[in-house]
């Protein structure tokens, strides 16, 4: 689905003529169906890679293949979810938010974008407020009403951006649970960035472990089928992650809540 090789970005900075390399030689492959997530410490550049991902950003050297195509700029096949609650039109209700998305990036005619957008709030469970605005809903309404905007579209890849970053610990587990849900029932891509651990091992298939800035993949581990955050394996996963993050990073602090 997605093929990175040797991939670099950097940004430049025309005040100084300077130029920042966020990502250094990143060469990974994100498999169909799978859900790939990428950790590691603030700043190494996670976001930065999620981006040349969505399009919004091109590698500066290296080469980018999204189902074999450079991919050049967005587009709805890859739906983009962030951290921020505020990426809902706050003048449209929750059904609005995605009846507009499907007609203006698929065409959908409104008939069957309303349809369609009721059965993305159903599954992401918060029919109840779909004609509510934005700024009534709560920081997991907000998020789950951006991921059925996104689903919506039907992409063929998913990229979320720490987005169950701002959530409280049980709406966030909430979410965590339906993203699992949500991902055996349509079989959409994720690539997700976290910062929490039990969240990579728990939803993801592999991790890939950034190091710090410029960020290079330290390595990829694999993860799935991580339900049981109680189990042995899970715990070893977690010391295993936990080392790859802190590893000749001595001086970084791993966040409290990355521990389990
Ligand atoms: N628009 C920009 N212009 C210049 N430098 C930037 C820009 N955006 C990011 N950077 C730099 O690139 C590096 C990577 O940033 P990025 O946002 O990708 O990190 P991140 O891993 O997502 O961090 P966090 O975990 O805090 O979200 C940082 O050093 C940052 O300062
Ligand atoms: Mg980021």
């Amino acid at each position: 689905m997605v093929v990175a090789e040797d991939v670099a970005v950097d940004y430049l900075n025309p005040a100084h003529h300077g130029r920042t390399t966020a990502i250094e030689d990143a060469s990974f492959d994100v498999r169909r169906g799978e859900t790939f997530v990428i950790i590691g410490p603030s700043g190494c550049g996670k976001t930065t890679l999620l981006k040349t991902i969505a399009g919004f950003m091109r590698p500066t050297r290296g080469k980018l293949l999204v189902e074999g195509h450079p991919a050049r700029e967005p587009g709805p096949d890859r739906a983009v979810v962030f951290q921020d609650f505020d990426q809902l039109f706050a003048w449209r209700t929750v059904r609005d938010n995605v009846v507009y998305a499907l007609r203006v990036a698929r065409n959908t005619p409104v008939r069957a974008a309303r349809e369609k957008a009721d059965a993305m709030l159903a599954l992401v469970d918060i029919t109840r407020a779909a004609d509510k605005y934005p700024h009534e809903l709560s920081g997991g309404m907000k998020q789950r009403a951006a991921i059925a905007r996104a689903l919506a579209l039907e992409p063929t890849m998913l990229l979320m951006d720490e987005p169950f970053g701002a959530l409280d610990m049980i709406t966030r587990n909430q979410l965590q649970i339906e993203l699992k849900n949500i991902h055996r029932r349509t079989g959409v891509t994720i690539v997700l960035v976290t910062h929490s651990i039990q969240e990579a091992i728990y939803l993801g298939d592999r991790v890939m472990v950034m190091s710090r800035h410029p960020a290079r993949i330290r390595e990829i581990v694999d993860t799935h089928d991580q339900s049981d955050v109680e189990s042995p394996r899970f715990a070893e996963l977690t010391g295993k992650l936990r080392e790859l993050l802190v590893h000749r990073d001595q001086e970084l602090d791993v966040p409290e809540e990355a521990v389990l």
